[in-house]
């Protein structure tokens, strides 16, 4: 079924010119089109709203620091079952899991710690609705989906 899903590459690889290249050649060649794309900043509270389900967490203060530590690319991507495609192509999030289990994923080649794990990709339909409304306010999904 064709999907949107919302996908985020994070401060540490837009840090790196090669990675952002090379994340971003990942997304072309999995045949995703890009129907959004934008560079953009966070200030601390966007990051405590995105991330708010895990408030109460011992990662969450490093999660919203480093979310708020340099620019990010985000992009809105479809095809079919585009929310699970990225997800597996990302890998787990813990990058010692990643690197252990899933060598070939985005985390396992390119994280560097559980936090700084270089990208992220919505979980579900509902979460992707969410996601896009909040790094592209002005998009309407349903529009979007619209047959003709
Ligand atoms: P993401 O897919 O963006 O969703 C939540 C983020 O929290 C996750 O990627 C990581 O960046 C971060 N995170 C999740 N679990 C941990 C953890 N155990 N330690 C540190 N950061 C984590």
């Amino acid at each position: 079924v064709l999907q949107l899903t919302l996908a985020v590459i994070k401060p540490d690889a837009v840090a790196h010119p090669l990675m952002l290249e090379a994340l971003h050649q990942t997304i072309l060649e999995n045949n995703f089109v890009i129907v959004r794309c934008k560079d953009l900043v966070w200030r601390r509270q966007d990051s405590q709203k995105f991330y708010s389900e895990h408030s109460g967490r011992f990662f969450f203060q490093r999660l919203v620091e480093f979310m708020s530590s340099g620019p990010m690319r985000a992009y809105i991507l479809a095809r079919e079952d585009a929310i699970s495609h990225w997800r597996e192509l990302m890998g787990p999030t813990k990058v010692f899991r990643a690197r252990y289990t899933s060598p070939s994923t985005i985390r396992a080649r390119f994280g560097l710690t559980d936090t700084r794990n270089t990208t992220h990709g919505s979980d579900s339909v509902e979460s992707a609705q969410r996601e896009i409304i909040f790094f592209f306010p002005e998009f309407c999904v349903e529009e979007w989906m619209e047959k003709e």
